[in-house]
């Protein structure tokens, strides 16, 4: 007789669902989705002993369990506190969390510079949304912030240490998936900082996936940086017959026009590197900074972009028209379609391209 597989039962604002013993709250409400989920700045479930540095996945558990109902006093890191049977969480539904979580963000902004318009993370960055989400107006800090030289670690990647918010993911990668790690962070309190030891260079095979993991614009592509604004760079999936051993030879191609600009490790929606055949896909160095030529990946199509990220701005896969209603409500005369001027336009010459004119048209220029 095959084991019967038990579950618990959490409730997390409101939603009721059945996890597995061990499961934490942060994991719990990731597969319940949506506002339910807690941020997660440290937190990444690709890379063991993450979380419980950041605080800002906070939760308040108004029941612990069923068998013993009373709240927790203090609210809890969701990414390191388990579920029990009967427990009872609070997210978006608590009134004390977005208070705790507006405070963690002006903690994390202490020391962060404010200079999203000339950051290269812009537009992808994890504390830039969370500080649009749950950050306040305005800091109370009247103090200089620290700020550090920007240090080249390896050939491919810079760390601007100024920018760091100290969440280790970089370390455990380092620790977990190259084979030398020789950085780490040095010193405590508001002196600790990233740094490679006595300023080694990383120059391992999956350097690069410390920059993916990291949520702000601390590490950043030395290949890449500057170069372009994500924004305006289309994102596409590609594979490669990749034979360094451990990558898995998918990720996503960020193209400007035919030119490959930049190469990183595919994402999930909790913008973590996706797993394949229940394995992280982390890509080799080979792969990110050195097959930047279109014909060396097979292009699967444009990559999923949450319609919430200025990244999906104007990528569109076909142009769709809207459903034609005018020539309905108007007895069967032909709208004027703005979308293509040229065709439809009977002010214009349709030979004459705007883009070609020089200087500002005027009257002339559409004279037969
Ligand atoms: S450099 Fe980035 S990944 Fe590393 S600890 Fe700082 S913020 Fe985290
Ligand atoms: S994500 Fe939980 S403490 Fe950072």
């Amino acid at each position: 007789m095959s084991e019967e597989i038990k579950t618990i039962k959490v409730t997390i604002d409101n939603i009721t669902i059945d996890v597995a013993p061990g499961t934490s709250i942060l994991q719990a409400a990731r597969m319940i989705g949506g506002d339910v989920t807690p941020p997660a700045m440290c937190y990444y479930s690709k890379l063991e002993g993450s979380g419980g540095k950041c605080r800002t996945c906070l939760v308040e558990v108004a029941a612990g369990s069923t068998a013993d109902p009373r709240p927790m006093p203090k609210l809890v890191a969701s990414c390191r506190t388990g579920v029990m049977d009967g427990m009872i969480v609070k997210n978006m539904t608590s009134e004390k969390v977005p208070d705790a979580r507006a405070g963690v963000v002006e903690f994390l902004l202490l020391n962060h510079p404010l200079d999203c318009p000339i950051c290269d993370q812009a537009g992808e960055c994890h504390l830039q949304d969370l500080g649009y989400d749950h950050g306040k107006e305005g800091t109370r800090y009247q103090f200089a912030r620290r700020t550090f030289k920007k240090e080249d670690i390896g050939p491919y990647i810079q760390l601007h240490m100024t920018r760091c918010i100290l969440c280790y993911r970089c370390t455990y990668v380092a620790d977990q998936i190259t084979n030398k790690r020789v950085h780490g962070i040095v010193d405590r309190g508001d002196h600790a900082a990233i740094s490679t030891y006595i300023s080694k260079a990383i120059d391992n095979d999956f350097s690069g996936n410390m920059i993916d993991v990291c949520p702000v614009g601390a590490l950043t592509d030395k290949t890449f940086r500057f170069k372009n604004r994500v924004w305006f760079t289309k994102p596409m999936d590609a594979h490669r017959n990749c034979q360094t051993p451990g990558c898995c030879g998918k990720a996503t191609l960020w193209l400007r026009g035919d030119e490959v600009f930049r190469v990183t490790a595919r994402k999930d929606e909790w913008g973590e590197v996706q797993s394949f055949d229940g394995k992280p896909g982390w890509i080799c160095n080979t792969c990110r900074f050195e097959t930047k030529q279109t014909s060396s990946w097979t292009i699967e199509g444009l990559t999923t972009i949450s319609r919430h990220s200025v990244i999906g701005a104007n990528k569109y896969q076909t142009l769709e028209m809207p459903k034609e209603t005018v020539k309905k409500v108007m007895n069967g005369v032909e709208p004027k379609l703005l979308m293509d001027i040229h065709s439809v336009s009977g002010v214009n010459n349709p030979d004459i391209h705007l883009s070609e004119i020089n200087g500002p048209a005027n009257s002339s220029d559409f004279k037969k």
